[in-house]
């Protein structure tokens, strides 16, 4: 990355991840000049940011000296790509309405170039109706999004949805989106709002131990990338993985079934719900607080399990703002396709993807997979392929579903 980057720094408690993003973009060879909001200067400072910058740093619409060297518009215009960071409930209103009445506004509207938004706010604001609207109006307007990741909040006893992206999550979505690997906007799924859950849960026992999976995230990140590549809004729910966000897609990260059921159901209305994610049966009834630690008689600890909400079937049961389209997997080791279709029904998903998960297949975690189409209609069996080529043949028939159903949400 050699490109330009003007940073606008919003006023939250995340704006210390802020300073360490500047060295993250500038590790990978970014300039970086920073624009301090009023608010944002209650958690940071001009001289912390300029420090690690070694860039003058920009605090005032109304700064002569400012102004005469280089001025909002040339801010705004002089850069490759704007990052706003943490983008609080507050800034994501004013520019989902135009405003423009401090600097960080007044560039953000003038500007020409992309921006990438990474919010941050308790997981009510980010929740609420008016944030979801605003979020909405954004991605249609060609913001681009990273997080927020779910997640522990600075406020005592509060977790959920909300917690901004970690700092090198924030230069990875920039170096893609300065690749030009921007989402398509054009496509069968143009105007499609699509859902996807991908990876495994982990479910603590205690604070350094927990329950998984393993499931890799390759299928439903490949499903995320296929649905953005055919023009979609992608929201993808990660549990825990190791891959790279798929360019184009708003991720929001998760760890826990619970978890993933409340940012699902954040994430709606949506056209396709496709629920590629392993998630976890059940979780420990009540995970210790504090690290178990073995007994003197070494006596093996028993932990009591309770059974997770089910997600597919939640999503696919409810009558307000189901998607048109709900389809779930079915990861098997014996008689696939009957479990599959009896999965089918049980859960009122509209069509299963089945896949044969015996160690022998590869599939958990390899790169391809051999799966079956379950719908009402019949089965369907695919030849052996890459997720990829799983993913777009999945998306293609999708489309195809609703281009004939014409479904509106
Ligand atoms: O991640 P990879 O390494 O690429 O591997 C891909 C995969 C094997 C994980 C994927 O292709 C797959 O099969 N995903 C579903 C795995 C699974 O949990 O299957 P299941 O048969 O237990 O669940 C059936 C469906 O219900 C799935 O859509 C699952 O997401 C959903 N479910 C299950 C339990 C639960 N509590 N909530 C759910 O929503």
């Amino acid at each position: 990355m050699t490109q330009r980057v003007l940073l606008i720094i919003g006023g939250g408690i995340a704006a210390y991840k802020s300073l360490d993003l500047i060295r993250r973009l500038r590790e990978r060879g970014a300039t970086v000049r920073v624009v301090l909001t009023r608010a944002a200067q209650e958690f940071v400072t001009p001289l912390a940011a300029g420090a690690l910058s070694n860039e003058r740093v920009f605090t005032d619409l109304f700064d002569l000296d400012d102004e005469r060297e280089i001025g909002h518009i040339r801010l705004a215009r002089d850069t490759d790509l704007i990052i706003l960071a943490p983008a609080t409930a507050d800034l994501l209103a004013k520019m989902a309405t135009g405003q423009a009445n401090d600097l960080a506004t007044a560039v953000l509207l003038a500007t020409d170039k992309p921006v990438l938004a990474a919010p941050a706010m308790n997981p009510r604001m980010w929740s609420h109706p008016a944030t979801r609207r605003n979020v909405h109006q954004l991605e249609a307007d060609g913001i681009a999004f990273v997080g927020p990741n779910a997640g522990e909040m600075a406020e005592r006893g509060e977790a959920g949805v909300g917690r901004m992206s970690e700092a090198t999550e924030i230069a990875e979505a920039a170096a893609q989106l300065l690749a030009g690997l921007a989402p398509s906007k054009t496509g069968p799924l143009a105007g499609r709002h699509v859902l996807v859950t991908s990876g495994p849960t982990h479910e603590p026992i205690d604070p350094v131990r927990y329950i998984a999976n393993r499931s890799s995230g390759k299928q439903g990140h490949a499903i995320a990338a296929a649905a953005a590549s055919a023009g979609a809004r992608v929201t993808l729910v990660s549990g825990p993985v190791t891959l790279n966000d798929p360019p184009g897609v708003t991720v929001i990260k998760v760890q826990t079934a619970a978890e993933m059921l409340s940012t699902v159901e954040a994430a709606l209305p949506a056209d396709i719900a496709i629920f590629a994610a392993a998630v976890a049966d059940w979780r420990v009834a009540a995970a210790a607080g504090q690290k178990m630690k073995k007994t003197s008689d070494s006596a093996a600890p028993t932990l009591t399990l309770a059974v997770n909400p089910d997600i597919l079937k939640s999503i696919a049961k409810r009558t307000p703002r189901r998607p048109a389209l709900v389809i779930g997997f079915a990861a098997e080791t014996d008689a696939v396709i009957p479990h599959a279709q009896k999965k089918r029904k049980d859960k009122a998903a509209d069509w299963i993807v089945a896949n044969d998960v015996s160690p022998a297949t590869g599939t958990f975690g390899g790169d391809w997979n051999t799966v079956h189409l379950v719908t009402a209609d019949g089965v369907t069996s695919w030849p052996p392929q890459s997720k990829d080529d799983v993913a777009r043949r999945l998306i293609e028939q999708a489309a195809a579903w609703l281009a004939a159903n014409q479904t509106e949400v």
